[in-house]
């Protein structure tokens, strides 16, 4: 299967201090990469290279490459616009916008011009919330607020939001940790079948979520990465002392 996203030799500032320390990881299409590790390690900043959200903060400066379909993120003539569009990101917090259940979905596909008519963009918001588990949910009320939903079910219509202008990448930052254990399974669930058609990178800090939703595992301490394997790998044999340590729970 072809390397979907590369990131080789980054190294990540905040002002003086150094958060990533020559991270190389290669991440397959349709596939789901948990990053794990100890707060703090870095996970957030790794991912937020990959859409360049670290753009927005002053002080962060990067070096090194990522590549999209063996194409360079950080180059000049990049179209960020496109870039966020092939990369959404799903955040800790479901972050719906002051809209409609219907708006939130609607929103993006109106921004990229993804439809001709209300008839297809209807379709496009029913396909998305099919696809995020909450259409069934919601039919019947499209046109309510989307905080009236609950957390669980925001945190779908923030899914749904980010597959309606067709990424190809998703990062998830600790997408549960606002959750309950049904809404999470749901979540999971849902990561699952997403993996069929989309390449996904979670960060998360449950070690049996890693275990449940992910087919490669990238364990991450103190902005260096210490071991990146197969899931199944990475929990049953490690390689390293400083995984197993981890894994079992002695520190972090
Ligand atoms: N905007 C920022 N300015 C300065 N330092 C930052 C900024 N964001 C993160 N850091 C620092 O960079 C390091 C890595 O942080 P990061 O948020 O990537 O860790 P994390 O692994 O996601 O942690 P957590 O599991 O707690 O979310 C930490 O030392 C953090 O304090
Ligand atoms: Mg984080």
């Amino acid at each position: 299967m072809n390397n979907k996203i590369s990131a080789k030799n980054i190294n990540l500032f905040y002002g003086e201090k150094q958060a990533l320390f020559d991270i190389n990881l290669d991440f397959k299409e349709r596939s789901v990469t948990a990053l794990i590790g100890p707060s703090g390690c870095g996970k957030s900043s790794f991912l937020r290279c990959i859409n360049r959200m670290n753009d927005t903060i002053s002080n962060c400066k990067i070096n090194g490459l990522i590549t999209l379909d063996n194409k360079n993120i950080y180059d000049d003539d990049l179209d960020l616009v496109l870039l966020r569009a092939s990369v959404g990101m799903v955040f800790q917090k479901p972050n719906p916008f002051l809209k409609t259940i219907y708006e939130n979905v609607a929103y993006g596909p109106r921004i990229h011009g993804l439809f001709s008519n209300k008839k297809e963009l209807d379709i496009i918001v029913e396909q998305s919330l099919t696809k995020a588990g909450l259409w069934e949910e919601v039919k019947d009320r499209l046109h309510e607020q989307a905080n009236t939903l609950s957390g669980g079910q925001q945190q779908r219509l923030c899914i749904a939001r980010t597959i309606a202008i067709e990424p190809e990448v998703i990062l998830m930052d600790e997408p549960c940790s606002a959750l309950d254990p049904i809404a999470t399974a749901k979540i999971e669930e849902l990561i699952d079948e997403l993996k069929e058609n989309f390449t996904i990178i979670i960060v998360t800090h449950s070690m049996q979520q890693a275990a449940r939703v992910s087919n490669m595992t990238a364990f991450f301490n103190m902005g260096k990465i210490v071991e990146y394997d197969a899931t199944d790998k990475i929990f049953t044999n490690p390689s390293k002392q400083q995984t197993q340590d981890y894994i079992t729970g002695r520190f972090g």
